[in-house]
């Protein structure tokens, strides 16, 4: 037996997806009360769908690919042409492979380490500027921090011009007009600049240490054992800088959680890693990042009576199903002791950075710095320094994407504790 999937009618719906936000896929989950539907985006047919089981069938490599699943401005701005975000089997693994080797525990453990230097320089120079927007600075911080564990080169001078190019990467993606143009200008110029380093690694005239992402990167083969171009090169090392720079989104939510939810200070203050990591991990869930992620279908079959077609897009709910009521107890509520029981449960129903496996799929590689760089913010927010919140908007919107708390968190009165 064959279902028609619950369908939204109607010509396009490309606008009410960005009159809605985060909130496009869930309302209609909701409405229609099914975890699938139809509807049509960028002029096509595509299926939206959200919940545990929906993402199982998303990282189903024999059922999805990604090739042709990124849209041209996306690609223009966010991801760049050619990076690992759209390739499949063979490629994808080989190339994945590359990404996760530098997330080996020494790496993790020297980034942590960099990134701890950088804030105990920044907090140094905010007491003496007595108000700082915390997401600027952090975005700078952040930006040291990455071209440091990279290997990328970056003078004192060139912090505010990268870290700008980098920002405009990920600030951009689903913006028209002027911001989309400053988004493309970015990816020009940050594609540019690294692309020039990696021809001076190949050429031997940039000594950079082994196990250096630039290194690594410059001198990976591909499934075939070729070298990879210049531009595609580029884009896996910015696939690198870029996100950890957009860390500095999390940071802002990790301060604003401290400030709306008082009495996770205590706790923090003597739950230990333990706490630390269930704190973090209810920070990612709770506040709106990536709204979902895009794949297109690989070859037809049926699930739940409902037919895929191939090639058809397929967005999967990723902020919805961090906020599932099936599968989350009050998810509206900021409760970071629902983490206490560790779970495979986790792997397709935590999914702010994708779900699944790291090697077989596209979940995020950068999930375990991203959950570090956390726990320092948290470390030195809520342990290591005090500050006051003048009066301004906090608040967030649900339909911009990606989301920022609108004064982007000023602090005052800096000082160490
Ligand atoms: C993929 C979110 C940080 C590198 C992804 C995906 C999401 C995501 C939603 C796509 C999952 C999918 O398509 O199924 C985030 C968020 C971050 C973050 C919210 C917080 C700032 C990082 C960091 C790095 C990184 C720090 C690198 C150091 C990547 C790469 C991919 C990816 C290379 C593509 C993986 C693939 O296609 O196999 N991320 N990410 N991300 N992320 Fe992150």
């Amino acid at each position: 037996e064959i279902n028609q999937m619950p369908r939204e009618e109607g010509l396009d719906h490309s606008a009410t997806l960005m009159r809605e936000g985060y909130m496009y896929i869930p309302n209609r989950r909701k409405s229609f009360q099914s975890d699938v539907f139809e509807t049509r985006l960028l002029g096509q047919k595509a299926i939206c769908m959200g919940g545990k089981q929906a993402a199982e069938l998303f990282y189903d490599r024999d059922k999805f690919k990604r090739s042709g699943a990124a849209p041209k401005r996306v690609r223009q701005t966010l991801f760049g042409e050619k990076g690992v975000q759209t390739l499949d089997g063979k490629a994808h693994f080989h190339r994945k492979e590359m990404f996760m080797s530098l997330m080996s525990e020494e790496g993790i453990q020297r980034f942590v380490e960099m990134n701890r230097d950088n804030w105990q320089n920044a907090v140094d120079s905010w007491i003496d500027k007595g108000e700082v927007v915390l997401y600027e600075e952090v975005k700078k911080l952040l930006c040291k921090s990455a071209c440091r564990w990279a290997g990328v080169p970056l003078s004192d001078e060139e912090v505010d011009k990268r870290t700008d190019e980098l920002s405009s990467l990920f600030e951009s993606p689903a913006a028209i007009g002027p911001e989309h143009w400053v988004g493309r200008h970015g990816r020009n110029q940050t594609e540019k600049w690294i692309g020039e380093l990696i021809k001076q690694v190949r050429e031997g005239k940039l000594l950079t240490e082994e196990q250096m992402a630039l290194h690594v990167i410059s001198q990976h083969k591909d499934h075939e054992g070729q070298l990879l171009d210049t531009e595609v090169a580029a884009v896996e090392v910015v696939n690198i800088l870029r996100p950890i720079v957009a860390i500095a989104i999390y940071i802002n939510f990790t301060a604003l959680a401290l400030h709306q939810f008082p009495e996770q200070k205590e706790k923090l203050a003597s739950g230990g890693n333990e706490y630390l990591q269930m704190f973090v991990q209810e920070v990612r869930r709770f506040y709106p990042f990536f709204p979902f992620a895009a794949a297109r279908v690989k070859k037809d079959f049926t699930w739940k009576n409902y037919t895929f077609e191939k090639e058809t897009l397929t967005l999967l709910d990723l902020y919805g199903t961090n906020h599932d009521p099936d599968l989350w107890d009050n998810p509206d509520v900021f409760n970071p002791e629902r983490f206490k029981e560790k779970s495979d449960f986790l792997k397709y129903s935590l999914i702010p950075q994708g779900g699944g496996g790291y090697y077989d799929g596209h979940r995020c590689p950068g999930e375990w710095i991203t959950i570090e760089a956390m726990k320092v913010c948290t470390d030195f927010l809520n342990n290591r320094i005090v500050y006051n919140i003048p009066d301004q908007d906090l608040s967030y919107s649900l339909v911009k994407m990606p989301s920022i708390p609108k004064s982007k968190f000023k602090i005052k009165h800096i000082s160490w504790k």
